[in-house]
């Protein structure tokens, strides 16, 4: 499964020639500045919370590629009734749906969601991706907690992508807990080093989670990687 991190929390993920594209915060992000979005693909655009750090640049990439939007009712609602981006799923924490690809469950996160104008963008929350490829874990922003614990009990992770930055979602410490929750040995790490809040040293962030015997994987912003 090809995996492109294209900074902060946006990922890209093929799934058989399917574009899943998570969190699109790109042209505002002063890390990513040599990525073209014009030439990213999206078939679908997940979209974890409504903060302006992860749905930015969601309305540009979904009006050329014409992606389907998958997060909860109030984004979804709210990209329709601002921008006339119509073409949504929604869905609730708990929820799950079979796409094309696979299927989708939107699950909690411990963080908050409203959108840039102030409109309640419902419950932040994260992904998981079941394929018959692979399956995988999207956090999203958010905070250690313990229904991580039922998402390794009863589901297969085989990679996760999680937040390692601290001070607005855990750091990299809770995250390697999270890790050992969700019963994952594969990490890629996200919602670091874009600002200052969130710089991390990050021979201490690998040396954190290969202590625990799991792989951390902190791609350049761009690079693709084989999951
Ligand atoms: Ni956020
Ligand atoms: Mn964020």
């Amino acid at each position: 499964m090809l995996v492109t991190f294209y900074g902060h929390g946006c990922f890209k993920v093929d799934i058989n020639g399917t574009h899943l594209l998570f969190d699109p915060f790109i042209t505002p992000n002063e890390k990513a500045k040599h990525i073209d979005i014009s030439t990213i693909p999206a078939d679908y655009i997940l979209i974890s919370h409504g903060h302006e750090d992860h749905i930015a640049d969601v309305k540009r990439i979904a009006e050329r590629t014409n992606a389907t939007l998958i997060s909860n009712f109030e984004i979804i609602s709210w990209f329709d009734k601002n921008f006339g981006v119509s073409n949504g799923h929604p869905m609730n924490h708990g929820g799950s749906w079979n796409f094309p690809f696979g299927k989708v469950k939107y699950v909690n996160a411990i963080h908050s969601s409203t959108l840039p104008d102030g409109s309640p963008g419902g419950n932040p929350g994260g992904f998981i991706v079941e394929t018959v490829e692979k399956s995988f874990y999207y956090a999203g922003d958010t905070a250690l907690h313990m229904d991580m614990k039922l998402i390794g009990e009863y589901h297969h992770i085989d990679f996760a992508l999680l937040p390692i930055g601290d001070n607005f979602t855990m750091g990299y410490d809770d995250a390697s807990i999270a890790a050992e929750m969700v019963k994952t040995k594969t990490v890629v790490g996200l919602h670091y080093d874009t600002f200052g809040f969130i710089e991390i040293d990050h021979q201490k962030a690998k040396e954190t989670f290969k202590k625990k015997n799991i792989n951390l994987l902190l791609p350049k912003i761009g690079e693709e990687i084989n999951l």
